[in-house]
């Protein structure tokens, strides 16, 4: 376990906080793990009738770069695939609340939020290709569908970074309030959800999903196929390298 990951219930809400403000919360394969529990245990926790996710000042810096590289194959068996995975599959409203940048995987996982709530300082970012590689957590057909295919394709192109408004137009996110006020907001909206008929919040929440269930699968594992081919390339390696050796 870790303790840059933690998992909290105050109620019917349970709430998963990453917790490493010193590597703006950079996730390691420690906290995927780490998360993929609290998801599987909220998961089957009857007194848990809705999840949030929290950052801090900064949501995620994203995946940590050190650790992922050194982390193995990225075969079914690695955390971030099992977080992915647990995330997709979760039945339960899931509700996040980003302060700060959210880049690579901290914007693609919000593509599987029920709600988000991004406060005005909140910044969002896809920049795999700058990185030499390919979308991730089914976001090559997500952000189209969330956003339209020309905000999608332009900003998992260029990786270009974007903030609360833009989120907020795209339908990225929920809500935009002040940044001290986001988790307020995201808990009472969790709060809300959670009073609500437990039965029909997860049937409606499985049909919301249902159509795009096999479109969003399929791209799922078309992009691992391509991730990690892309990850061992050149392109790669030297953009990753240059992160690792930046001044
Ligand atoms: N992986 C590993 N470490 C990371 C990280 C990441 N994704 N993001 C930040 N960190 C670490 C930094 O190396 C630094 O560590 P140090 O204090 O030991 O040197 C610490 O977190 C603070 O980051 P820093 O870059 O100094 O803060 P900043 O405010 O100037 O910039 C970011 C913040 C998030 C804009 C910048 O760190 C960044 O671009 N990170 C990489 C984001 C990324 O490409 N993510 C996708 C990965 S697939």
């Amino acid at each position: 376990m870790t303790d840059h990951l933690l998992y909290s219930k105050d109620g019917a809400v349970a709430s998963i906080r990453f917790n490493r403000p010193e590597k703006k919360n950079a996730l390691t394969t420690a906290m995927y793990a780490a998360m993929t529990a609290a998801l599987e245990e909220a998961a089957v926790d009857d007194s848990v009738r809705a999840v949030t996710i929290h950052g801090g000042d900064v949501f995620t810096a994203g995946n940590d770069i050190g650790d992922f590289l050194s982390a193995g194959p990225l075969d079914a068996e690695h955390p971030v695939i099992n977080v992915l995975t647990s995330l997709m599959a979760f039945p339960k409203p899931l509700l996040a609340g980003v302060r700060g940048v959210a880049i690579g995987i901290g914007t693609t996982l919000l593509m599987h939020c029920d709600a988000v709530v991004a406060g005005t300082s909140a910044r969002f970012a896809t920049p795999f290709t700058k990185l030499g590689i390919v979308p991730e957590a089914a976001s090559s057909v997500l952000f189209p569908l969330i956003a339209g295919r020309s905000r999608a394709t332009w900003y998992l192109l260029s990786g270009e970074m974007f903030g609360a408004g833009d989120a907020l137009e795209m339908g990225l996110v929920t809500r935009v309030t002040e940044d001290s006020e986001v988790d307020a907001m995201i808990l009472a909206m969790a709060a809300t959800l959670a009073d609500l008929p437990p039965n029909a919040m997860r049937t409606t929440k499985r049909l919301i999903k249902a159509r795009f269930a096999d479109v969003i699968d399929a791209a799922f594992r078309e992009e691992l196929a391509e991730f990690a081919t892309a990850l061992v390339s050149e392109e790669a390696r030297a953009a990753f390298m240059r992160f690792m050796t930046r001044g």
